[in-house]
């Protein structure tokens, strides 16, 4: 079961004038946070099964096997898992998740990892080859993203993933306005739509977040921009696209804003950037979103998503090496030697850079371009499913991440339908919608009519037993009503434990 959805389930049961008592005492009273605590393990027992699924079918680990097991047993097991979980999405039935999946990619992905699992960036005298994917990943990366239309230098790192290119590049912005200008009590700018990977930067950095509204159609109000910007900004921030609706920010005026109060501008296009570019060749109607606006001075951006690469790299991308340098770590007091490692980690699995390399070298601009044709294709496809449908609305103008809602009917109810027909797609809340990320798994023959197929089916469905709440629906429904935002953290908290409980 969804975690989220579980939470709330739980929590939105009991009695609410308690649980306000309780969140505010809760903290307060050891005793009574043991309580709750234990109240949250026995509420949990309840799903360990399905979040366990293979302990009855291969046992539970929590010490080594006496003797090692042999190569051929665990291959058999890993494949046998494989297979079961490659059903899920492979069929293109999910929202997101994987990207290319391609039997022949996929395999070629392993290779690459198989060349290069030793590798480790840390101790590039050892392997160069690293650190020559490394800066060539930045470098085609940077390219792509204007990076040869601007006098400006524009460089990055490689990291493991869209949240650390957005921590590295909070950070990085943080430590230059403690250091240029004093500012101490940092604040960074960004709409309510931005990801969460903001919100923990504030929380690990101890930066204010202030929230710019968005309007009807997702995209962040420049207005809300221009109230929000004090002398403590550190960054303004805006997504191409965002998450939740697949909105393109006014990223132009946002980034001119900046510029003018002499403040950084962030673009996340943890999603986009792999996408637009080839986009905008195809003649789609893309704002400027990328380094050929001069105000722009970083971006994130995902080789692990649109970019095709294996789970676990992004590059985070700078205007100038200046600002990368706030990025990098050293230290020449430490017995251990003088040391410095340029992003989180120490260690990292050059083989990830590798693969990233190699997706992005098989692929060429004419694979990207060609796979962008077909994903925007496809989507356009999808969009016309659901605008097809009366009660159902598209919410703004998105090109392949399509968020809908629904003034007449539950959309958690549709979404259930959905669920119940063998999709996966995410439930948003404020405003309530769903929404489906189109990726290459969805260009598959039949997917696009089978998704028309069945989301038609999934409102009559919900037309004929309006209210008729089943499975998630009504868990979604309340998620966004529920006053109780401690309590269902702290719920997730525990739904972490259970993940590493064996
Ligand atoms: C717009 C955007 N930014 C950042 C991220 C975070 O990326 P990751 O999950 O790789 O850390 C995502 C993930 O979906 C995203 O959609």
């Amino acid at each position: 079961m969804d975690p989220i959805a579980f939470s709330i389930k739980y929590l939105s049961g009991l009695d609410p004038r308690l649980l306000s008592v309780l969140e505010r005492q809760v903290k307060k009273v050891p005793a009574l946070r043991r309580l709750i605590e234990s109240e949250y393990d026995k509420l949990l027992r309840d799903i360990e099964d399905e979040v366990k699924p293979y302990r009855k079918v291969y046992g539970s680990l929590d010490r080594l096997p006496a003797e090692g097991r042999s190569h051929e047993e665990i291959l058999e097991e890993m494949e046998a898992i494989r297979e079961r979980e490659a059903a899920r999405w492979r069929s293109g039935y999910v929202s997101g998740a994987v990207y290319h999946g391609d039997d022949r990619h996929v395999e070629f992905l392993n290779k690459v990892y198989a060349i290069n699992s030793q590798s480790n960036p840390l101790h590039s005298d050892l392997w160069p080859s690293t650190s020559r994917y490394d800066a060539e990943v930045v470098a085609m990366t940077a390219r792509m993203l204007g990076a040869g239309a601007t006098g400006d230098e524009i460089c990055g790192t490689v990291t493991s993933g869209g949240t650390e290119s957005i921590l590295l590049a909070m950070k990085s912005y943080r430590d230059r306005a403690r250091e240029t200008r004093g500012v101490r009590r940092p604040e960074m700018v960004a709409p309510v739509t931005a990801h969460a990977a903001f919100d923990k930067a504030c929380q690990y950095f101890r930066i204010k977040k202030v929230t710019v509204p968005v309007g009807r159609d997702g995209r962040a109000l420049v207005g809300g921009v221009k109230e929000a910007i004090t002398r403590k900004t550190v960054v303004v921030v805006g997504s191409a696209p965002s998450f939740p609706h697949g909105a393109i920010d006014p990223i132009a005026e946002m980034s001119a804003l900046a510029a003018r109060r002499g403040i950084g501008f962030h673009t996340d296009a943890c999603l986009g950037g792999f996408v637009l570019p080839w986009a905008e060749k195809l003649g789609y109607d893309v704002p400027p979103f990328d380094f050929r606006l001069p105000g722009v001075t970083s971006m994130s951006v995902d080789t692990h998503k649109f970019g095709y690469a294996a789970k676990g790299t992004s590059v985070v991308l700078y205007r100038g090496k200046e600002l990368r340098h706030y990025q990098y770590f050293t230290t020449t007091d430490w017995p251990g030697g003088i040391y410095f490692s340029p992003t989180f980690a120490g260690s990292r699995p050059g083989a990830l850079s590798a693969a990233a390399w190699a997706t992005m070298v098989s692929m060429g601009e004419k694979g990207y371009l060609e796979a962008t044709r077909r994903i925007l294709e496809t989507a356009s496809r999808f969009r016309d499913a659901i605008t097809a449908i009366p009660e159902l609305e598209v919410i703004g103008n998105p090109l392949w991440v399509i968020a809908f809602t629904s003034r007449s009917l539950d959309i958690y109810q549709v979404m259930q339908n959905m669920t119940e027909r063998g999709w996966n797609l995410n439930g948003l809340h404020k405003p309530s919608c769903v929404h489906v990320c189109i990726t290459l798994r969805h260009t598959q023959p039949g997917v696009a009519d089978r998704f028309a197929q069945d989301l038609k089916a999934a409102v009559e469905d919900a037309r004929e037993r309006p209210g008729v709440h089943e499975g998630m629906a009504p868990i979604y429904g309340m998620a966004a009503t529920l006053p109780l935002r401690g309590l269902v953290g702290d719920m997730l908290k525990h739904y972490m434990d259970l993940l590493y409980k064996v």
